[in-house]
């Protein structure tokens, strides 16, 4: 097989491998709907902590908490009104530390869900800011003037839909939220904001966490003259057309890579240093700049345009050479396919069958960089079909039945079959109905070995236990349509055949270390490998070659 020699890949070697993360695969918790402990239906932390066995037999390195700080939940969660203080329905601070300290004893990392731009409007600090135009906050937020006709300040749109801006009667000023309306926005621009979340970092990095996943952080920042954006034109994508103008003033504003800095050399300031997992809806080439030069900002920044890329090999194959080809020297990139606002991959990309699920599975694992798996991924836990009634997310509530929320992708782990799945006493109604039970839960597929969490958990310790697989380059392979292979450091390849139909793949001798499919580890490959419909391998080459990489 030739390689296709191209720019893209990295060389293997120096400090780059040495940090946990690069190596780790990560594990996205999303607690409510993770494990109940005390049967309210919701789940909690001591449920996370009852469930880290599950994950440290899996394999993960690290977990991210979506938030478990206090919160009215207008947004889930994603509504803090205090950062250093767990919400009681999720538990305590004491059940967070022994989280982190049961967790840290198998292995096994914690990452915090960090919301910097914005509060819940009952936070404290909004409180303050709202009371009065003196208030000693006013400015922790941004407050502006309606028009003289009493329209909004500028054109801006919320992105949950409507305008961004919500009037204040009592101080006779608008206030900015880029999400709901019970959503302030911080004003990054202020010093003392950018002090109390140094402080909020430190509070947790003292208790033990090993970083942050930090919510839109491409967007905190927003433009200091507050002007309008530019309004969408039919060249425009698909998001400057729905919500009619570009996000030129309110998102990815230069100066949000100051904040990005700043946090980034304060946990590099920590003996043992933590990282930031940034979430950047953002097309690649603008990925690439929160890396900053490699080094000094974001550690990992999760890639939308891979999430939301087709299931085909062109379509994911050109976002990972790009991605490749634009992140800066010793960057890292992430994988991820699915997410609690982005649905389940097995659904979106899978079509739930269960070949492609599997080969998707084992493209996220096997790709350079570090792969994000989110809770239910493992067991190829697809989306919930909900009802109107169903809905708990505020998007699913207000824009049903053209957007049905998020919820689908929301719904609780399912740990066995019977009442209550394992999540919750059975008689207890969760706070989100179950998928499939009997067709998809922990327990039933731990004893198959046939089943996708054994593959998913085979794939993690291939992984694991392989430094090409970890760490080594990645180089697009020549290969016939419908397939898409690449080569991992010296000695690995991957093959994917995203078709239906199947195919032999020529210029390779070795052996396979892991089909998708079936049993064939060790079968040898001489000179041709066969993959069947939607089977993805992964082989090992008979001899190092010297353009190993
Ligand atoms: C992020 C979160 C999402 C939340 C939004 C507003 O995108 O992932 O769940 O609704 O930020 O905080």
């Amino acid at each position: 097989m030739t390689l296709r020699e191209t720019p893209i890949g990295r060389p293997e070697g120096g400090p780059h491998e040495d940090p946990w993360w690069r190596g780790a695969v990560l594990y996205q918790i999303y607690p409510r709907s993770f494990a109940d402990s005390n049967e309210d239906g919701m789940g909690d932390v001591p449920g996370i902590i009852a469930h880290l066995d599950h994950l440290a037999w899996l394999g993960v390195d690290g977990i991210w908490l979506s938030p478990v700080t206090r919160s009215p939940n207008a947004d889930w969660g994603y509504d803090v009104s205090d950062y250093c203080a767990v919400q009681p329905d999720l538990g305590t601070l004491e059940d967070v530390d022994r989280l982190i300290a049961e967790a840290g004893r198998r292995g096994i990392r914690v990452l915090m869900d960090l919301v910097p731009n914005h509060t819940s409007h009952e936070h404290p600090w909004f409180l303050d800011s709202r009371s009065s135009r003196a208030a000693a906050k006013r400015d922790w937020y941004v407050w502006a003037d309606p028009e003289p006709d009493g329209s909004p300040p500028n054109n801006w749109v919320s992105s949950f839909g409507g305008p961004a801006w919500t009037p204040d009667p009592a101080t006779g000023q608008s206030y900015l939220h880029n999400h709901l309306a019970e959503q302030p926005d911080l004003n990054w621009w202020n010093e003392e904001v950018r002090l109390a979340f140094d402080e909020v970092i430190r509070f947790w990095c003292d208790r033990g966490v090993a970083g942050f996943r930090i919510d839109v952080c491409n967007v905190i920042i927003k433009d200091a003259e507050l002007r309008d954006n530019p309004v969408a034109t039919e060249d425009d994508d698909f998001e400057a057309q729905l919500f009619g103008q570009r996000a030129v003033y309110n998102t990815n504003r230069p100066e949000v890579h100051d904040v990005i800095r700043r946090w980034r050399a304060l946990v590099d300031g920590f003996a043992e240093p933590r990282i930031l997992l940034g979430e950047t809806p953002v097309p690649v080439d603008v990925l690439a700049e929160y890396y900053g030069d490699g080094r000094d900002e974001l550690h990992l920044a999760f890639n939308f345009p891979f999430i939301s890329a087709a299931f085909t090999p062109d379509a994911l194959r050109a976002v990972v050479e790009q991605t490749e080809a634009s992140l800066p020297l010793g960057a890292w990139p992430v994988w991820t396919g699915s997410n609690h606002d982005m649905f389940r991959f097995p659904t979106r990309w899978a079509e739930d069958d269960p070949r492609r699920v599997r080969l998707a599975l084992l493209m996220l694992l096997s790709l350079r960089g570090t792969p994000v798996l989110y809770q239910g991924d493992e067991i190829g836990l697809g989306n919930t079909k909900l009802a109107q009634g169903d809905m708990r997310d505020p998007l699913g509530v207000r824009y049903w039945p053209y957007y049905e929320g998020r919820d689908a992708g929301r719904t609780p782990m399912q740990w066995r079959d019977g009442p209550g799945a394992g999540f919750t006493g059975a008689g207890v109604e969760p706070w989100l109905p179950f998928g499939d039970v009997q067709a998809h839960n922990v327990e039933d597929q731990r004893s198959d070995p046939g089943s996708v969490l054994a593959l998913a958990r085979r794939l993690i310790a291939l992984r694991r236990g392989e430094r090409d697989l970890r760490a080594g380059s990645y180089r697009t392979l020549d290969a016939p349509e419908g397939v898409w292979a690449w080569r991992r450091g010296g000695r690995h390849f991957v093959a994917l055949n995203m078709s239906g139909d199947p195919v032999a793949l020529p210029g390779l001798d070795g052996a396979v270390r892991l089909s998708s499919a079936r049993a064939r580890s060790d079968e040898p490959v001489v000179g041709t490998v066969a993959l069947g419909p939607w089977e993805g391998i992964i082989g090992v080459l008979a001899a190092p070659t010297s353009t190993a990489g």
